[in-house]
């Protein structure tokens, strides 16, 4: 109770300065840095879906540990294991960002007055922050719970019937605005804020960064989509034989004299 006051107020009960307000927001950034990174990770991950169903499937079960275990004894609870660590970090980011939300409609009402009298940009930002972190609390944290205790069913079938016929597209649709626009908005500010890349020059530094997160925001969205609408198809084609799981084609362990006998060809 006593840390959670002096966090607020920054001061201590002596009536100090106290540290422990740049503490948090060491750490804020620090959770939303690696948050950010891994998102990166994920969508690049989810999208091998547009590569191939096999592809996509072996990713999966290498998360699974397949390259110790092998592929028919795969450990999806390795995954289970990692979304409850993302997912700590995850309601860590945003338990600190609640101290930065105004908490009265009056605090509310000045910021929002003094954001249309200042008409700077960065600090429009905030507010498309702020609100895209309101809506993952509930988007993002019914997506991990999920993902945590269905983790054996996450594949080319698994994952598609989850969006078609257990009917998680729309939550995805928008947990993916949301994230997309709060990732490279949180990534851009917090180059700024710690001036990571800060030249001679900052304030051409800051439009060139800006520049870069939209580029990142649109190249993600775009992939996004793509792959939601990969797995939709997937997911429709599939309705009928809900709950199958995907293997690979066998051709792909046959060598090509065996392919030649399937087909009927001959040398
Ligand atoms: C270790 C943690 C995570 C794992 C293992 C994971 C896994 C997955 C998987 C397998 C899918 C494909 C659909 C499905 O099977 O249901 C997916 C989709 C998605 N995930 Fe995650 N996820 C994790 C964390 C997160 C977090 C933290 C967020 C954002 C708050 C997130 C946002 C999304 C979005 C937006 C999609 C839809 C992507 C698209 O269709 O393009 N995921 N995730």
């Amino acid at each position: 109770m006593r840390s959670l006051i002096e966090g607020y107020l920054g001061v201590t009960e002596e009536g100090r300065k106290s540290r422990l307000p740049a503490k948090l927001d060491w750490w804020q950034s620090a959770t939303g840095l690696f948050l950010g990174l891994f998102m990166w990770g994920h969508m690049l991950f989810v999208s091998t879906i547009l590569i191939s169903n096999d592809f996509m499937y072996t990713v999966t079960k290498m998360f699974e540990g397949s390259f110790i275990f092998g592929d028919d004894n795969s450990k999806p609870i390795l995954v289970s294991i990692a979304v409850f660590i993302v997912f700590v970090i995850f309601i860590v980011h945003a338990g600190l960002a609640l101290r930065k939300f105004p908490s009265t409609y009056k605090q509310y009402k000045i910021m929002k007055t003094h954001t249309a009298a200042l008409k700077h940009d960065d600090t429009k930002l905030w507010f498309i922050q702020a609100y895209t972190g309101f809506a993952m609390f509930f988007l993002g944290s019914v997506h991990l719970y999920v993902i945590m205790t269905s983790a054996d069913k996450i594949g080319p079938y698994g994952s598609a019937d989850r969006m078609v016929s257990d009917w998680m597209w729309p939550l995805y649709l928008l947990l993916l605005l949301a994230v997309e626009l709060h990732g490279s908005i949180g990534l851009y500010r917090l180059s700024v804020k710690w001036g990571w890349f800060d030249g001679k020059d900052a304030k051409a530094t800051r439009a060139k960064l800006k520049k870069i997160k939209w580029a990142v925001t649109v190249f993600f969205l775009v992939l996004g989509f793509t792959t939601l609408a990969a797995y939709i198809k997937i997911g429709l084609e599939h309705k009928a034989n809900y709950g199958e799981r995907y293997h690979p084609a066998q051709t792909q362990s046959l060598n090509q004299t065996q392919l030649y006998s399937i087909q009927g060809v001959h040398s």
